[in-house]
């Protein structure tokens, strides 16, 4: 299977500030089983559209839970996937607390996604993996990524233990057999080869914001 790296950028960034953050970067080492997804906001997909080249897939944060139409300040997947988005973020607890996003609403944009092709990163954290995953049907739950996102760990500077996220793991493959499973929340350069031994990949957020930082997490990544 493959492994995935994927770097939230949250709302931090302004254009100038990703062009010196790509510099820093680099190129990241070309290994044909890492998938390294950087998730920008809206505003900056477009820089990321010119340095897909040097193999990043592009991904977003969010996606509207409608399709096209009048919904003002609703950005609909097909515009995501007219720019070459390949991946979105979906149910981040922050979504979930700051904009009081229900099971429901996840489900919507997990329907929108799909229907472009694009692969929905569907974060979980333990109170609802199994009811979110009661409102997908089959074929979505094999066709989403899943990211187990303990809302203690995120942002916090302190991990959760390797061993409670392969049992976490262990529950949600019940729900979703065949989705990878990647763990989420203060992951860094020094911790992210324990948590590819239990699963199949890792989304970062505060480590990502330092280009060279998050350089130096892909290489282990890929080298793992
Ligand atoms: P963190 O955030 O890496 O800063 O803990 C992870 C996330 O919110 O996805």
């Amino acid at each position: 299977m493959k492994r995935y790296v994927v770097a939230n950028l949250k709302s931090n960034k302004t254009a100038p500030e990703l062009t010196a953050w790509f510099a820093d970067f680099g190129v990241p080492p070309q290994a044909d089983d890492t998938e390294v997804i950087i998730a920008p906001s809206f505003t900056l997909l477009a820089l990321l559209q010119a340095d897909r080249a040097v193999g990043l897939q592009m991904g977003a944060q969010d996606v509207s839970s409608f399709p096209l139409g009048a919904y003002t300040g609703a950005v609909a997947a097909q515009q995501l996937a007219d720019f070459g988005v390949r991946y979105c973020i979906v149910g981040h607890s922050e979504r979930r607390q700051y904009f009081h996003e229900t099971d429901a609403d996840v489900a919507k944009k997990i329907t929108e996604l799909l229907s472009l092709e694009i692969t929905p990163i569907l974060c979980l954290d333990e109170p609802y993996i199994a009811s979110q995953a009661q409102l997908l049907s089959d074929e979505q739950r094999a066709a989403v990524i899943i990211a187990y996102e303990p809302k203690a760990a995120i942002g916090s500077g302190r991990s959760i233990s390797v061993g409670h996220v392969k049992e976490v793991s262990a529950v949600t493959k019940k729900d979703f057999p065949t989705a990878p499973i990647l763990y989420g929340g203060s992951v860094d350069e020094t911790n992210c080869e324990e948590f590819l031994l239990v699963t199949n990949g890792v989304l970062v957020a505060t480590a990502a914001l330092d280009g060279k930082e998050f350089a130096r997490l892909v290489a282990k990544c890929a080298a793992h």
